[in-house]
């Protein structure tokens, strides 16, 4: 039986696991519970995937969208795994073509929607199948306190139950209370957990706050042009209006909200996954379906809901591993429209509290003076001190001492009994005498003109940091008039000090240095052709092109330019399957011609180590075709024994025998035991 490791390199094509994997892997394989907790584009599918290949049984697959599962479904089918998927979106006939393949038994993972298990049968139905293992993807939505509960989720316990089998579970975003929520209603509190951090060490973060916002964006796309990316933004029309602009701007780029037609939705989903460079611009509904790998990266034209929506979207891009970039735009209105939603919202008041701390923290991530990703990170309780790849690391903000600004900002707050907003208590701090200001009587007020010395943009700066520190919050019911917390009463009793950023705005360049292009220029036209060719491939399969290869792959090729099979099959990202079916056409467009065609007992060893040796073998019975003298009798074994030598490696001449034969052996033995034993 392969063990993982070989699986890995036969099926999908990966030299090594990438962290975490392979422990995750052994437990699931040991049979053990288990709960892994891995970055989004961590690579969990392959944790339960591999294990599911290892041995006999079929494993079950719980996932919350049938996009995704589709998805995973298809590009398992396209490596030569047995996967099936089990939805109420299938038409009558691939609901049969699932059911032949389970009654044949040829099935090693069946992707179900929860919503399947609340059909009283299907849990009886399922026992009679030799499962082995459920894997439970998106495990946070099992969790009330997750952002995504799914009551069918907790179904999956009384299948636990039923089926008597190991469950593991993934996620990759779950606090500490989401978390303990997973382990009690999957695990009865009792799993080997995995926590394998949450760091995304190849995405760029960086926050701006908004200055001519649409121009911000465009400058940030048109660096990137060409490359696949999501723009999110907090409102339908924006998505249109942002898209037309793009468009307009020779993008490549479609809308996408929940509002539109099905239809449109699904045609935007399918183009984003097939498609070389296209702009989606979307609400958050645009989101967890997507599985793209190369999305190169996410923008958000307002600011997120909250730090684990944050954390989410940004981590859509780059999941190849490949640099990515992120920015987050937000501004002062962005904050009042997140807190309106919460106090607007349902819930009770531990609720709304709740998703105010973590608004706080998506702000305290927007205001950081110091690398973001350390506070990013920290809000995960992890620790990082300086990454290097953010914003701040690159160009560490300006700070002073805000704590006289921010006391005058709060005492006209005050004095005007928490009844204005930003814009009013400006002009009094400012001093400007508009006609609002008279006829409330506010130019008679102590503070009226005490920040003269700041300009209006600098004083929205503050009011902006103010509110990502949760100093002033606006009072929905008071039409967002700015009201203070608990958290400005030791600032105004002159009993804590505070340090702001100098208006960032003024300093913002949101580009770092110009995005590198994927190959050299020479060799630019080289990868438009594979990926021409592997967009004629995808198109006739009616799947993305990723699922042929991924751009990494293709980058590889055009890096190393692979002569032959054998180097080809060295490519990462290239398994058993795919370098049967693809290797050839793509070893054409490198190399101009076809290759060498190759006995397909041959091929079978291409890239192992058993290649190099088929080849020291035939060159050596070439020789000694005819003997050592060269006037013997002609003699040679066929391509399929040379295989079967370099394959098993006979250690001395009985055993060589037993595979070509005594006459053989009597002619080659000594010769092929003499490059076996050198392999
Ligand atoms: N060992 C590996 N070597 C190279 N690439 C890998 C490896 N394991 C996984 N990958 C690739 O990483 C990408 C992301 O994997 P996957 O979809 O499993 O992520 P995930 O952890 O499920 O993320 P999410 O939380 O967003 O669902 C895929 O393109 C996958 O092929
Ligand atoms: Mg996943
Ligand atoms: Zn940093």
């Amino acid at each position: 039986m392969p063990s993982p490791t070989e699986l890995l390199r036969s099926v999908f094509g990966f030299d090594r696991f990438r962290a975490g994997q392979e422990d995750i892997v052994n437990a699931i394989c040991a049979g053990r519970d288990t709960l892994a907790i891995m970055p989004t584009g961590g690579g969990k599918s392959l944790c339960f995937q591999l294990p599911a290949l290892c041995g006999d049984g079929m494993t079950v697959v719980i996932s919350p969208l049938i996009a995704l599962m589709r998805e995973q479904v298809r590009n398992l089918r396209e490596l030569g795994v047995e996967a099936r998927a089990l939805t109420s979106g299938n038409s009558g006939e691939e609901a049969e073509e699932v059911e032949r393949a389970l009654a044949d038994g040829r099935v090693k993972l069946l992707y179900m929607a929860p919503e399947q298990l609340a059909k009283s049968s299907t849990i009886a139905w399922l026992k009679r199948l030799s499962v082995k293992l459920i894997a439970v993807d998106e495990a946070h939505c099992v969790s009330q306190w997750g952002h995504d509960f799914r009551p069918d989720y907790l179904r999956i316990t009384e299948l636990r139950r039923a089926l008597d089998v190991p469950v593991a579970a993934f996620t990759a975003t779950a606090d500490r209370e989401t978390r303990q929520d997973i382990m009690e209603r999957l695990f009865d509190g009792n799993a080997q957990v995995f926590l394998r951090g949450f760091d995304r060490p190849n995405l760029h973060l960086a926050f701006l706050p908004k200055d001519k916002p649409r121009d911000q964006l465009m400058r940030f796309v048109m660096a990137r042009s060409g490359q696949a990316g999501i723009i999110y933004c907090a409102t339908r029309a924006k998505t249109e209006t942002l898209s037309q602009a793009l468009n307009a701007a020779g993008h490549k780029s479609l809308a996408y909200h929940a509002g539109l037609d099905p239809e449109i939705r699904r045609v935007a989903e399918t183009r984003f996954a097939r498609e070389d460079g296209l702009i989606i611009c979307a609400t958050v509904a645009f989101g967890m379906g997507v599985d793209k790998p190369d999305i190169r990266w996410v923008a958000h034209a307002d600011l997120p809901k909250n730090i684990e929506s944050y954390y989410q979207e940004i981590g859509r891009a780059g999941r190849d591993g490949d640099p990515a970039d992120t920015l987050t735009l937000y501004a002062m209105d962005d904050i009042r429209l997140r807190r309106a939603q919460i106090d607007e919202g349902r819930g009770d008041t531990a609720r709304k509290e709740a998703d105010h701390g973590r608004l706080n923290a998506l702000l305290g991530l927007a205001e950081a003076r110091r690398c973001r990703r350390s506070v990013l990170l920290g809000y995960f309780d992890e620790q990082c001190d300086h990454c290097g790849n953010c914003d701040l690391c690159t160009n560490p903000p300006e700070v002073f001492d805000g704590t006289e600004v921010v006391r005058k900002a709060l005492s006209a707050i005050l004095r005007t009994k928490e009844r204005f907003g930003s814009g009013h208590l400006i002009d009094i701090l400012r001093g400007v005498k508009t006609s609002k200001i008279t006829a409330q009587k506010h130019d008679i007020l102590p503070t009226f003109g005490v920040g003269g010395d700041l300009s209006k943009a600098a004083w929205q700066a503050v009011f902006r940091q103010m509110l990502g520190h949760d100093l002033i919050r606006p009072d929905v019911t008071r039409f967002g008039a700015l009201r203070l917390t608990q958290a400005a009463l030791p600032v105004l009793r002159d009993e804590a000090g505070i340090e702001l950023r100098r208006d960032t705005i003024r300093s913002a360049t949101p580009d770092r240095a110009p995005v590198r292009a994927q190959v050299s220029e020479d060799d630019e036209p080289l990868l438009a052709a594979l990926k021409l060719k592997r967009r004629e491939l995808a198109d006739s399969l009616r799947a993305p092109a990723y699922v042929i290869f991924s751009d990494k792959v293709l980058i590889q090729m055009v890096a190393d330019k692979p002569a032959d099979l054998d180097d080809f099959a060295r490519l990462s990202g290239v398994g058993d399957k795919k370098l049967a079916k693809y290797g050839d056409i793509f070893l054409a467009v490198i190399n101009g011609a076809p290759t060498e065609r190759l006995h397909p007992a041959r091929r079978k060893l291409a890239g192992k180590s058993g290649g190099d040796l088929f080849d020291l073998l035939r060159e050596a019975q070439l020789e000694l075709s005819r003997g050592a003298d060269g006037s013997g009798k002609l003699l040679q074994c066929s391509s399929a024994l040379l295989a079967r030598v370099a394959r098993q490696k006979p250690r001395d001449l009985g055993a060589l025998d037993r595979i070509i034969g005594e006459q053989k052996t009597d002619r080659f033995g000594k010769t092929f035991l003499e490059i076996l034993q050198d392999a």
